[in-house]
Parts: C-alpha cells; sequence; structure tokens
C-alpha cells in the first residue's frame, strides 16, 4: 500500500492507494471509526455492480449500515437530490458523531461530501472514489458542492474526509469514455507541473499497458494534488493552477449543455486552445501546443469542439463567478511541466480563449 499523507492547517488526512483496498474496506474502517452507524451514499449504477458486497463487508466488521442510492449522472449534483440525501440519512438514523461514506465519482463525491459538511454543521466522512477522475482530483482537498440552475458548483464548502480510499481496480468496471475523461486531468497535472509524468504518458503502448501501471500514475497525480493543496487550501494562489483549460473548459461545457463533453474532454479541448494561443503570442515555448495536441489524441480526448460561436463562449467565461470585476485569472504554461497564472483584463480575454 502507497500512502500520502495531506497535512493542513486544521487537518491531516490519508490516501490510500492500494490494488484491490476495496475488498478488505471493511477492516480499514474499522481502524478510524469506533461508533457503530455508517451510511453509504452512492449511485445506481456502482449500487448495482458493488452495492451488495460494501454493505456485506462493512456488516461483518458489526457496523449498521444503511445506503442511499442516487440516480448516476451529473444532475444528481443537485439541491432537489441534496435533499433528498438529507432526508434518508435523518431516516436511516445517523448523528453526529457517525459516518457516512462517499462511493462513487465526482458527483456522488461532491453532493455526498456536501450533505456531510452541513447536516448536523458536520458528520464524518470518507471517500471512496470509483472513477479515474475521483481518484486523483476530486475526492482530494475538501472541495464539495451541488450544481444551481445558474452554474456548477455554485453551493458548496471545502470539509474534507478522514480518509480516501483509492483502488484502481474499481477502475476495470468504467466506460472506456470515462477512464479518458479521466486522463485529461492527468495530463493536466504533467502540463503543469510534471514534465516526467507527461512524458510517461507518451510511452504506454495502450489501455492495457496504462492500466498496469495506473497505481503509479495515480500515486504521482495524488502528490501533485496534495502538494498544491497543501499550499493553498482554499484557492487563492497555487491551487489555480489546477484549473489549466477550464476556464475554456467549462465554458464549453456550458454551452452544450453538459451533454456533449465530459468535463475531461472540456478540459482537454481547453488545454489545447489555450497553449497554442499562448505560443502564438510567444509566451510558450515553440512545440509545446502540438505536444499537448498528440498527447489529447493518444488518449482519445477532443482537440477542438465543433461549431462552437466564440463570442458565445466568451460571453459564458464573463458571467463565471471566479471572474470579477474586469479581469480574471487564466493559467498558461511556459513549458511542459511549467505553469503560471495571469491576471488579464477581460477585454483581452479573446486573445487566450478564442479560437482563432
Ligand atoms: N479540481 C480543482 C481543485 O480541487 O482545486
Amino acid at each position: 500500500m502507497k500512502c500520502i499523507e495531506v497535512k493542513l492547517k486544521d487537518k491531516s488526512y490519508p490516501l490510500h492507494i492500494e490494488k484491490g483496498i476495496f475488498n478488505k474496506i471493511g477492516t480499514e474502517i474499522k481502524k478510524i471509526y469506533k461508533n457503530d452507524i455508517i451510511s453509504i451514499v452512492t449511485d445506481t449504477n456502482l449500487d448495482r455492480i458493488y452495492g451488495e458486497k460494501l454493505v456485506k463487508l462493512l456488516q461483518a466488521e458489526g457496523y449498521i449500515v444503511s445506503k442511499i442510492v442516487v440516480p448516476a449522472g451529473e444532475k444528481s449534483k443537485s439541491i432537489e437530490t441534496l435533499t433528498e440525501v438529507y432526508k434518508e440519512l435523518l431516516e436511516s438514523g445517523i448523528h453526529r458523531g457517525d459516518l457516512i461514506i462517499a462511493f462513487g465519482g465526482g458527483v456522488v463525491g461532491d453532493l455526498t461530501g456536501f450533505a456531510a459538511s452541513t447536516l448536523f454543521r458536520g458528520i464524518s466522512f470518507v471517500q471512496i472514489p470509483t472513477s479515474l477522475l475521483a481518484q486523483i482530483d476530486s475526492s482530494i482537498g475538501g472541495k464539495v458542492a451541488v450544481d444551481l440552475k445558474e452554474g456548477k458548483n455554485l453551493v458548496g464548502s471545502f470539509y474534507h474526509p478522514e480518509s480516501v480510499y483509492i483502488d484502481s481496480e474499481l477502475l476495470k468496471t468504467l466506460e472506456d469514455k470515462f477512464l479518458y475523461d479521466g486522463m485529461a486531468e492527468v495530463i493536466k497535472y504533467g502540463a503543469i507541473k510534471d514534465e516526467q509524468l507527461f512524458n510517461k504518458l507518451f510511452n504506454f503502448k495502450n489501455k492495457e499497458d496504462l492500466l498496469e501501471n495506473i497505481d503509479e500514475i495515480i500515486y504521482n497525480c495524488c502528490s501533485i494534488k496534495r502538494d498544491v493543496v497543501e499550499i493553498d487550501e482554499k484557492d487563492i494562489g497555487e491551487r489555480m493552477l489546477l484549473n489549466f483549460g477550464h476556464t475554456i473548459g467549462h465554458a464549453i461545457e456550458k454551452y452544450f449543455n453538459y451533454e456533449k463533453y465530459t468535463h475531461g474532454e472540456a478540459v482537454a479541448a481547453g488545454m489545447y486552445l489555450i497553449t497554442k494561443n499562448s505560443e502564438d503570442l510567444g509566451i510558450t515555448e515553440k512545440g509545446t501546443a502540438d505536444l499537448i495536441y498528440k498527447m489529447l489524441i493518444k488518449y482519445n480526448l477532443p482537440v477542438t469542439v465543433p461549431q462552437t460561436d466564440a463570442k458565445a463562449l466568451l460571453d459564458i467565461v464573463s458571467l463565471d463567478k471566479k471572474n470579477i470585476a474586469g479581469s480574471l485569472n487564466i493559467v498558461l504554461i511556459k513549458k511542459i511541466g511549467d505553469s503560471f497564472i495571469k491576471k488579464i483584463e477581460r477585454k483581452d480575454a479573446g486573445q487566450y480563449l478564442a479560437r482563432r
């Protein structure tokens, strides 16, 4: 087992990375949680495959277990589903000193984390992330939230889990589309912070080769995320680097109503476009955009999106809650592994963010 400790001002917690750790999750939880009641929150897809097993593994350790199953998909990250989760948590008889388990991808993790952070002003929770994106990004760092009709993640908080259990065996049941969705964020880590990781990704021969080495990749990414979050837990400086490709990516997701592109796919197109533009502006070393292009193609990710109205995308960027008072922070790379934040005026956004 590999273990990464996230050490923050007010809380520290471990990320356990081990193939097969899910099979002994009952004994792992027993090491950190001494009360009786556990509520699992998961989605319909995962429940079908793993729900019964997870309940049995916990019951075998003497826990009283209830399970809340939300519909699979982004739409569950809503106030309506959150209300349903609160209701079912209360019905389960959970109290402040008990434990909630988020078993799922980013949607379940964010929704459950937010429910845990707010019900009774905070109940402990652990994350068992099941998608690559959740295993390397969303389960780490304490960002929990639900969406509003007006936009994504608009209601949220920083609330860290007690522990994160990362089992790459769970990725075997993940649709290829979502494996590559997660790979976009892996590529992002390489692009912003780790040239060696980026180069490693070029060398995998196929999906099988990638999956054979995935624990090392997960460890690499989690270490980078840990380092960034330890420096800037509240996302006011260094952590913004994790948003490389995301300004355009979020706009693309919204433009297509969160239906056509996954988060990773939209970010992929965003990383290429912003790097192509910054290379043309002489900020980024020549050839960098081409490296990103080749990498995205290798992992079945889009490098461009059809039929976007550049002005509409820029309008969406301007409305984003992070882009305050006429200026916005964007993330650029000088070369692979070397990123920085640039504050730009909204009037100049087109130079960096629009397709030319
Ligand atoms: N996923 C970006 C962050 O955690 O800050």
